[in-house]
Order: structure tokens, then C-alpha cells, then sequence
């Protein structure tokens, strides 16, 4: 007993004084493709209880922007800066490529564990991993279980990707337990096998130190692959791929009720704070819906971007609510770091701001602004319906005067201040996909496109009313904006592959270099 106060004592002096106080507990579960209209509370066909119940308790973000693809949002999420800060501002990481997130960018979970954290990932990493720097177990994370890429199948962890300077398209493990191959899961279905490893975390966790635990769910990415349990309750769904996303985000649903019981069994639930967060829009051409929004993942129109999220937790101010200030998948960086009582002092100038009272307490957003992208080497590489027909029609009749701006409006760029949103360039399939199961709008109704585009987000969510005409200095002065931030951009890395990136008819997805 006696040694408490001289214990105390020697404590107050070595710690900094945010140490002292009882540090949250930090859950981020991050769901990969998963569209607005997909989500129970978004009134989706598709049953989310979990997910509406846990989110109904907590507040939900309906201003939340994310990238509109895979390595951009997990990019910004680990570093709190905009992609044109990183290199990364075009497409995502392909298996061959020799890159990853630049090592002098200190990520997420290494401020954490500076912090006190104990720091764990399950899932999906996507940042790179031609080199062993590259990975998650050197980037912060005191373990890691999950897989390198994308798109793999979801019960054997087999990723093919085509290796064109081989002229073979290779299929691979992509599976890892901490940086060693993970054999023995074939068979296991990712999104319980993920969960299974998140709870294990939990329940293994000492509750007296602080937990980072990130869960990036493959769930419901493509491939459509599902135990038929989860697809049984959705056979009033007509449309067969409609119908398997339907029970693989009911899997998902699952997931993370169990997730959250887990930590109410181990008594860390009223310490925590949940973030949950898809990283882009939904995939329409697999199943995903972002109705009413336009566009989808891989677009900069709002059905891109504009993602869904909440934060449920007891720690909360103002419970049960539901904002609608301006936030970005940019922002968690700083916002966590602050409720861990860290420091962002290494980082690169952040582009995130901390919004911890705006969820919490309902204080206006500390984001004024927001650069969706600049990506001067954009191309669209799925199917889009019309799309060629209404370009050319933009490029014979936009005669655009706004040259002068110094932006190149030819390049593909979205920014948003306050209510207004600008487009420039060809933003990514344009066309409003009808409400699954309806099949009474097509989309030959989309306007020709033009290189400048300005819509009221606000008042227009669904970017129907372009209004650049009327408005021309608010165009002026996004231009302007636009202009600034390609002036502060790196150059975009993005390296040819690397065939050395083979992993052979044996082995398995991982560093080469
Ligand atoms: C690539 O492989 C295909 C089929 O395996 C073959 O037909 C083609 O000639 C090969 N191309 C080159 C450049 O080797
Ligand atoms: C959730 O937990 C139950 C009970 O342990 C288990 O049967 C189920 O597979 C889990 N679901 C997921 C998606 O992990
Ligand atoms: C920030 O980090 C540098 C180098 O790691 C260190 O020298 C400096 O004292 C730190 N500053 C603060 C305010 O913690
Ligand atoms: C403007 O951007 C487009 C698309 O990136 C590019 O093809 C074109 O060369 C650029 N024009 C100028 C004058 O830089
Ligand atoms: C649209 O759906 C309705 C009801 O399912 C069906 O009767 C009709 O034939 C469909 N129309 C088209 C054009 O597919």
C-alpha cells in the first residue's frame, strides 16, 4: 500500500499529463465498397440492425466524404493528407507495383503507439507492399492479420492479377498472419474469419491499456460470395448479384454485432469509441446501390464519394444524433490522436482536421473545405452507359472561357467549399442508377457533360441543377482553389510493374523487393 503514492509521484512526473486521464479505446471498422443505399437507416432494402441500432445511439455522419477508391481513402485515413500530397492522387495500388505509401509519412498507428496504444489490424492493407518497410507490422501496427490487396475470393484468400510483363495471369494466397503466409484458413469465409480475429484481439486485451484496433472488413467488395444462410432472407430481391450483396452485408451486419458484443463482454465498451466507415461508394456494377446519389465508386460525383459513417459510443456528448457538417475520411487522423491524447508532431502538414466536438457536441465544422481530387492521369475503366456519346457532345459544345484560371479544366478535379461542389475534367461515370429493383428510369436521361461544373451539394445532392453560368465567381474562385492546390501537389507515382512481384504457382502475394 505504501508505495501507491510514490508510485503516483514518480508517474505524474515522467508522463505527460494527457496519459493521466483515462485514454479511449479506439475501434475503426472500415467497410470496403459499401453504398449509401445499402445501409438499413439510408432505408435500403437490405437489413442492417446492427449496424442502424449501434449508429442510432451514436451519431451519424450524413456529410462524411471519403476517396472514391480502395488505396486513396485507406491512404488518407493512415496520414491525414490529401493524395496529392502523397503521389498517390491516381488510381490504386496494383499487386506488381513497386510502391507503397512514402515512408517518411508517419501514419496512423504509430502515433498511437506513441501515445501508449496497444495497436492492432485485421484485414485489408492496400498501401503497399513490394517491400517489407512497406507493411502494416512495420508501420505501426503491433500485429496484423489479413491480406496485402484486393478482390481476392473470400473463402480460399486467392488473389488473380495479370502480370502483363510475364503475359500470365497469376493466382496467389494473399493472406498473412503478422508478415508470415497464413495457410490454414481455406474454407473460411473472410468476413468471419476477420471478425473472429478482431474479437480474439478484444478478448485478449488487457483492459487497462489502451486499445487501437483497425478492421478493415473486406466485406462487401466483389467478388459476390456469400454462405447461402445470409443470402436466404433476401429472396424477394430479383436481381441475382443484387441478392448476394444483399446477405454478404448482412455478413457484415453480423460482424459487427460481434464485434461491439465482444467488447461489452470485456467490460471495454464504456471506454470505447467505434468508428465505422466504408472507404468509397458502392460498386454498381456488383451489386452495390448509391441511389439517390449520381455516379459510383470510382467517380467523383457524390455516389463516389460521399460515404457513410457514424461513431457510437458512450463517451459521446450529444447521443442519437445526426450531423451534417462537413467531414472527411482525412480528419480521423487528427481526430483520434487528440482522443488518445497524443501528438501529431512528426506528421507531414496535415490536410485533416480534428472534429471531435462537431461530432461529439454538435460544434460547427473546423472544415471549411474540401479537395476531393486532382488526378491529371484519370481514366474510367469500367462500363459506363452513354458515356462516350455525352462527352463528345461536352467537348463540341462547352467552348469554355475559363482558361485564363490557370487550372487546366481539362484535368479530372472536384473541390467543395462550403455549400458548392465544382467539377472539372470528365468526373467518372455520370449516371444516376436507378433504386435497385426499379427498372422505370434509365439512364439516357443524363445531361451532356461540360469541363466545368458547379452544383449547390446542399440544396442538390443528387448534382441534377448545374449552375456554373449563374454563379461565375464562385466558379472563379474554386478554379482558383483548384489552381493553388495542383501548385502544391507532388508528382503522381505511379511505376510500371514489376515482374518480379511474382509469387510463383506456389507462393503467395507479398514483398519482392
Ligand atoms: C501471351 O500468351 C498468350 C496465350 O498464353 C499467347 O497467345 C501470346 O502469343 C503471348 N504473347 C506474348 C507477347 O508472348
Ligand atoms: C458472429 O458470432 C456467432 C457466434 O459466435 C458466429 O456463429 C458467427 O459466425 C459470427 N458472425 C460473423 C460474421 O463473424
Ligand atoms: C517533436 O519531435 C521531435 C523529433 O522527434 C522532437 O525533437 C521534438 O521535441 C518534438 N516536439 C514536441 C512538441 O513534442
Ligand atoms: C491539360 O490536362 C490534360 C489532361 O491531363 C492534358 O492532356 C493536357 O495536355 C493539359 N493541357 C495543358 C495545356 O497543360
Ligand atoms: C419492370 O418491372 C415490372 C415489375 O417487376 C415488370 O412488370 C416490367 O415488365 C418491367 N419492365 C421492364 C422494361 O423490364
Amino acid at each position: 500500500m505504501s508505495v501507491c503514492p510514490l508510485l503516483l509521484a514518480a508517474l505524474l512526473v515522467s508522463f505527460p499529463a494527457a496519459l493521466l486521464a483515462r485514454q479511449p479505446h479506439i475501434v475503426f471498422i472500415l467497410a470496403d465498397d459499401f453504398g449509401w443505399y445499402d445501409i438499413g437507416y439510408h432505408r435500403s432494402e437490405i437489413r442492417t440492425p446492427h449496424l442502424d441500432e449501434l449508429s442510432a445511439g451514436g451519431v451519424r455522419l450524413e456529410n462524411y466524404y471519403v476517396q472514391p477508391l480502395c488505396t486513396p481513402s485507406r491512404n488518407q485515413l493512415m496520414t491525414g493528407r490529401y493524395q496529392i500530397h502523397t503521389g498517390m492522387q491516381h488510381q490504386i495500388i496494383w499487386p506488381c507495383q513497386p510502391y507503397c505509401v512514402p515512408l517518411d509519412e508517419k501514419m496512423l498507428p504509430q502515433l498511437m503507439k506513441e501515445a501508449g496504444y496497444a495497436t492492432h489490424m485485421v484485414g485489408k492493407w492496400h498501401l503497399g507492399m513490394y517491400k517489407k518497410d512497406c507493411l502494416p507490422t512495420r508501420r505501426g501496427f503491433d500485429t496484423y492479420f489479413g491480406y496485402l490487396t484486393g478482390s481476392e475470393d473470400y473463402f480460399t484468400h486467392v488473389r488473380c492479377a495479370p502480370i502483363a510483363a510475364l503475359n500470365l495471369t497469376r493466382c496467389a494466397l494473399d493472406l498473412r498472419d503478422g508478415e508470415e503466409v497464413a495457410t490454414a484458413y481455406k474454407g473460411v469465409y473472410s468476413t468471419e474469419l476477420l471478425s473472429q480475429r478482431a474479437t480474439s484481439i478484444i478478448r485478449k486485451h488487457n483492459s487497462n491499456e489502451p486499445l487501437f484496433l483497425y478492421a478493415a472488413l473486406q466485406a462487401v467488395h466483389a467478388p459476390l460470395q456469400v454462405p447461402e444462410r445470409y443470402v436466404a432472407p433476401y429472396s424477394f430481391i430479383k436481381d441475382p448479384e443484387r441478392r448476394l450483396y444483399a446477405g454478404m452485408v448482412s455478413a457484415m451486419d453480423e460482424a459487427v454485432g460481434n464485434i461491439t458484443l465482444a467488447l461489452q463482454q470485456e467490460g471495454l465498451w464504456d471506454n470505447t469509441i467505434l468508428v465505422f466507415s466504408t472507404d468509397n461508394g458502392g460498386q454498381t456494377l456488383c451489386g452495390g446501390s448509391n441511389w439517390p446519389l449520381r455516379g459510383r465508386k470510382w467517380s467523383l460525383w457524390e455516389g463516389g464519394i460521399r460515404g457513410v459513417g457514424f461513431v457510437a459510443s458512450p463517451l459521446l456528448k450529444q447521443p442519437g444524433t445526426i450531423s451534417h457538417e462537413l467531414i472527411h475520411i482525412s480528419d480521423w487522423l487528427p481526430t483520434l490522436v487528440g482522443l488518445a491524447g497524443g501528438s501529431t508532431n512528426g506528421t507531414k502538414p496535415l490536410d485533416g482536421f480534428n472534429v471531435w466536438n462537431t461530432i461529439s457536441k454538435g460544434f460547427a465544422s473546423p472544415r471549411l473545405e474540401l479537395l476531393h481530387n486532382i488526378d491529371p492521369r484519370y481514366i474510367d475503366i469500367a462500363p459506363c452507359p452513354g458515356t462516350k456519346r455525352r462527352l463528345t457532345l461536352a467537348q463540341v459544345g462547352s467552348g469554355d472561357s475559363r482558361a485564363n484560371s490557370g487550372f487546366n479544366v481539362s484535368i479530372h478535379a472536384a473541390i467543395r467549399s462550403s455549400n458548392w461542389k465544382l467539377l472539372t475534367g470528365y468526373p467518372g461515370c455520370d449516371v444516376w442508377f436507378p433504386r435497385p429493383g426499379d427498372n422505370s428510369s434509365s439512364p439516357s436521361d443524363v445531361p451532356p457533360l461540360k469541363q466545368v461544373m458547379l452544383f449547390d451539394i446542399e440544396k442538390d445532392p443528387e448534382e441534377r441543377n448545374e449552375v456554373s453560368a449563374q454563379y461565375p465567381t464562385v466558379v472563379d474562385y474554386l478554379l482558383n482553389r483548384l489552381y493553388r492546390y495542383q501548385k502544391s501537389a507532388v508528382p503522381i507515382n505511379f511505376p510500371a510493374d514489376d515482374p518480379r512481384c511474382d509469387p510463383g504457382p506456389t507462393g503467395a502475394w507479398g514483398p519482392w523487393a
